[in-house]
Order: structure tokens, then C-alpha cells, then sequence
């Protein structure tokens, strides 16, 4: 099943996309992730994409929508995938279905308010995995024992930056894959357990 998860900054969508990846068996694909690990590894696209990011302003649309047909097309991909990040305009969503059938547009509804103490609270650690210090007050990762560090654009200025490209620039795809019929929501504001468990349920639904 090829799915994509919709979401405000803060809400959920690679604590879920892991959990719903490792049960499934499918590859996670987050746009983010991949921008992180270019900014990381000094590439071309990385330095272009760092001074975007760090502003809370979005890379252009033809870099993104290159990255994932070159990503959809890998051998992993064949028998489904999780979008988380993608597509993030109407521009990227309609060039996404040029190239892929989505069977399901998940939105992970929470409220602008509790997503900026979700962010501030975040830690990530470089192996991937993802923290909140209200759950996970030590700095170390559980998984790895890598140090655990916090985002450049976790800063409270470019979360507000952030939360406005969404409802310019995003908020408007729960509307587009809603009249393609694929649209789910479910309550992003519950306990991550809550969430996943409401995720199984759509998905499990669907067979
Ligand atoms: P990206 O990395 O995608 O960031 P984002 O969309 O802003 O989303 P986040 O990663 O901040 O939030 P999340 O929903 O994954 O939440 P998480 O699960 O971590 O993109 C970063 C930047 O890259 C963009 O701003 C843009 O510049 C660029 N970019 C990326 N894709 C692009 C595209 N397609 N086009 C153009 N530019 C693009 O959870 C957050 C925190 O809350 C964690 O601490 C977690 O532990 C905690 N938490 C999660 N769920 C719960 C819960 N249920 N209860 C309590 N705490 C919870
Ligand atoms: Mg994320």
C-alpha cells in the first residue's frame, strides 16, 4: 500500500511513520530526513536546502519532486511505501500522481498550540529515532547511545515560521486528496499509542 501522512510541524508524522513502517514492512521516506542527511553530509542540494530550512521556508518544488521519482523508483519501493513529508504543496501533489497511485492520504489532526511544545521538547538522535524530554529526560538515545541533539529549526521563531507555510501551503492537500477519496483523519492530539493504534485500525480496514 503506497500511503502518505498529512500533519501540521509537531504532529506526529515520523514518530507514527516508524512504528507504521516497522509493522507494515515498508520504507519510510521522509523528505525531511533526506534534506537532514544531505545539510549533514555537505552535498550541493544540502547547503542549498539548509538556509531554507532554517528559516521555516520550504525547498523548491522541481528539487523535492526530482528526489522522490528518483526515490519511488528504487527496488524497496515496489510493494508499498510511507510518504511522511511529501508532498507538502498542491504543486508536489499533483507531480506525485504523475508518477504514483497513493491509496491513502492519513491526516494526523492536532492543534497549532500543542505542536509548539511538542517541537520545543524534541531530541533526535542521528540514527534516526526521535524523543520528547517530558518522556525521555536522558540525552542519550535508547537505541544507538548516540548523544541526542535538538534541530536548528526547532528554534521557537522558526516553528512559527513553520506553522504558517502548513496552513499556506499544506492545509490545502486534506482538501485535494479528500476529493480524490483517499482521505483518513485521525486524532493526532491522543497519546502516541492512541494514534498508532487509530492508524492500525485505518489500515487494517482497508484489506
Ligand atoms: P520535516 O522534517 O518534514 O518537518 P515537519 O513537517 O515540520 O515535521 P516535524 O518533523 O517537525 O514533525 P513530525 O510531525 O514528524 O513530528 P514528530 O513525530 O517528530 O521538514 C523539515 C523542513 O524540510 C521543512 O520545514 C522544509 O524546509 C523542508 N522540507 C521537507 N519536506 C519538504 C517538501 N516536501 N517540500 C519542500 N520542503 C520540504 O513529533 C514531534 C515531537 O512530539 C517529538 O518530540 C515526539 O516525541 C512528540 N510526539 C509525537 N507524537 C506525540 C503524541 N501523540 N503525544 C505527545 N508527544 C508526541
Ligand atoms: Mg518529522
Amino acid at each position: 500500500m503506497n500511503l502518505v501522512f498529512l500533519g501540521a510541524p509537531g504532529a506526529g508524522k515520523g514518530t507514527q511513520a516508524t512504528r507504521v513502517c516497522e509493522k507494515y514492512r515498508i520504507p519510510h521516506i521522509s523528505t525531511g530526513d533526506i534534506l537532514r542527511a544531505n545539510i549533514q553530509a555537505g552535498t550541493p542540494l544540502g547547503v542549498q536546502a539548509k538556509s531554507l530550512i532554517d528559516r521555516g521556508m520550504l525547498v523548491p518544488d522541481e528539487v523535492v519532486v526530482g528526489l522522490m521519482r528518483d526515490r519511488l523508483a528504487q527496488a524497496d519501493c515496489a510493494h508499498g511505501y510511507l510518504l511522511d513529508g511529501f508532498p507538502r504543496t498542491l504543486e508536489q501533489a499533483h507531480a506525485l500522481a504523475q508518477f504514483a497511485r497513493i491509496d491513502l492520504a492519513i491526516d494526523i489532526a492536532v492543534d497549532p498550540e500543542m505542536v509548539v511544545d511538542r517541537i520545543a521538547g524534541r531530541r533526535m538522535c542521528r540514527c534516526g529515532e526521535s524523543y520528547h524530554i517530558s518522556m525521555h529526560p536522558s540525552p542519550i538515545c535508547d537505541k544507538c547511545g548516540q548523544q541526542l541533539y535538538q534541530r536548528d529549526d526547532d528554534k521557537p521563531e522558526t516553528v512559527k515560521a513553520r506553522l504558517e507555510v502548513y496552513r499556506e501551503q499544506t492545509e490545502p492537500l486534506i482538501g485535494f486528496y479528500r476529493e480524490a477519496g483517499v482521505l483518513r483523519t485521525v486524532n493526532g492530539a491522543q497519546e502516541m499509542d492512541r494514534v498508532f493504534a487509530d492508524i492500525v485500525g485505518v489500515l487494517d480496514g482497508q484489506h
